[in-house]
């Protein structure tokens, strides 16, 4: 089922560490409108299998769990966000390396892709969405009236993602951090199914040297621009 026409989509694609999470998530704020941060239910689906002790390459089990699993997205009283994955709060662990390099792995699955296909879709209802990962342009959302391609250079990324885990008190090593956003990136965009790639209508933005405000702004002026939300 494709989403409701009525209902006004923003996607917001591209690699590992290229700020799409923080963008999408100030874009909705800034609209009030939902957020779908698709990165975190392949994310989900590594950690129930590891929580299961599934074996890392059963696909069979993966694409289960990826359609019985239940997750939910709250926030709590006092304002911060919380992942909830079978009624466990897992916020910490959606969101480690650990859990990201699995869901690199289940994420190269056709099966499992597509498993998670309608859940990705449920996400759009009024007033509108923003969804970020690396196919809501090109597989999830085609029809989005606004695509956005975000890109920062390789180094840029690495030192963000570095300035971000040490800020949250975890080792990292910089050097370490840049192979595995090298890896990461392309596992994403070779593999055969809905690899990492901007959709043919997206609009690419490059944010290395420019602040979380000015890539916001520039996304909230392409929706302003293409009549997303009714200027009051
Ligand atoms: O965006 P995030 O780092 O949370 O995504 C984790 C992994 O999930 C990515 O490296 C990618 O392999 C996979 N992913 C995907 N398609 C999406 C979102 C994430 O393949 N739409």
């Amino acid at each position: 089922m494709m989403p409701a026409a009525s209902v006004p989509i923003i996607t917001i694609d591209g690699p590992s560490s290229s700020g799409k999470g923080t963008i999408a998530r100030a874009v909705a704020r800034a609209l009030d409108w939902h957020l779908l941060d698709s990165g975190a239910l392949y994310r989900l689906v590594a950690l129930a299998g590891q929580g299961r002790g599934a074996n890392p390459d059963d696909i069979d089990a993966h694409v289960m769990l990826a359609r019985a699993m239940r997750v939910e997205f709250l926030t709590d009283s006092a304002g911060y966000e919380r992942v909830l994955l079978e009624g466990q709060d897992v916020t910490g662990a959606v969101r480690s390396e650990q859990a990201g390099q699995g869901a690199s792995r289940v994420a190269v699955w056709p099966a499992l892709r597509d498993a998670l296909v309608e859940r990705q879709r449920a996400f759009a209802a009024p007033p509108g969405l923003v969804a970020d990962g690396r196919d809501m342009g090109t597989v999830i959302f085609p029809a989005a009236e606004l695509k956005v391609f975000l890109t920062a250079s390789a180094d840029e990324r690495a030192t963000r993602r570095h300035k971000q885990l040490i800020s949250k008190g975890s080792a990292a090593n910089l050097a370490d951090l840049s192979r595995e956003i090298a890896e990461r990136d392309h596992r994403d965009t070779s593999r055969a199914v809905a690899p990492l790639k901007p959709a043919s209508d997206a609009v690419m933005l490059d944010s290395t040297g420019l602040s979380i405000q000015q890539v916001v702004a520039r996304v909230l002026a392409l929706g302003r621009e293409r009549g997303l939300w009714q200027v009051g």
